[in-house]
């Protein structure tokens, strides 16, 4: 592959920035500087180095996102920025892992590694999302028993079994919902079969990982080794 491609896909800068760095003799392949940014460079054989520091290729990616209420997760859309514009990486074949709502904010998972991706939203595996909504109305004990013992929400089985939390009040959020599924409108739904609707929702957790509370809407950053190999061995999670 071509050296500023990359570079790019590690991380180090755009584009246009890896190419200045290249030519300004940044980077070394085996040692020796290399300044042609179109440099043909195999990552598994070559020892490619910048600034003296190694980079280690890896095949799959895996980033962080923490999303912005106003984009919708696809890759493409005729209205409205999507989260794919938010990622400034020429990885090919990167996806979100599942979807939020156009009004729903906080962590969305975005790699290549399909295998990976699959097994997290297979509804055998029961992977739990964590979210926290403000609620249109009051939450009440009985809500609480009704979540946990699955509700109707119009499809054809009842939802799995959910923790509904009441988190104490002059916070942003009322509540706190564990669900083991990724039902359409899952969160919205299960509320409005309890009377209620969501006024603000974020999800905070998927599987293993939490949302970095130093990303704010519309940042991300990469997944760490221990957060790569948790997700990969995520347990089935229970509510
Ligand atoms: N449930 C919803 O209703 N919306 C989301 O975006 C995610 C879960």
């Amino acid at each position: 592959m071509r050296l500023d491609k990359l570079l790019a896909d590690m991380q180090i800068g755009t584009r246009n920035k890896v190419k200045q760095l290249i030519r300004q003799g940044a980077v070394t392949v085996d040692g020796a500087v290399q300044t042609a940014p179109d440099l043909k460079v195999d990552p598994n054989r070559q020892k490619i180095c910048c600034f003296g520091k190694d980079l280690r290729y890896t095949e799959y990616v895996y980033y962080m996102f923490y999303k912005p209420k106003g984009c919708v997760t696809a890759h493409r859309d005729a209205m409205h920025p999507t989260v794919m514009d938010y990622i400034d990486c020429g990885r090919r074949g990167l996806s979100p892992v599942g979807r939020l709502d156009l009004d729903t904010e906080g962590l969305l998972l975005i790699t290549n590694d399909g295998e990976l991706s699959h097994n997290l939203l297979s509804p055998a595996k029961h992977v739990s999302k964590v979210y926290e909504a403000k609620i249109s109305g009051c939450v009440t004990k009985e809500d609480v028993e009704k979540f946990a013992a699955g509700l109707e929400i119009g499809d054809e089985s009842k939802t799995r079994p959910a923790k509904l939390e009441i988190l104490p009040q002059g916070g942003p959020f009322d509540v706190r919902v564990t669900v083991t599924e990724g039902r359409y409108h899952q969160i919205k739904r299960m509320f409005a079969a309890v009377g209620q609707s969501v006024l603000e929702l974020k999800r905070i957790r998927m599987g293993s990982v939490a949302l970095d509370p130093s990303l704010h809407p519309g940042e991300y950053r990469m997944l760490s080794d221990e957060e790569i190999k948790a997700l990969k061995t995520q347990e089935e999670a229970g509510c």
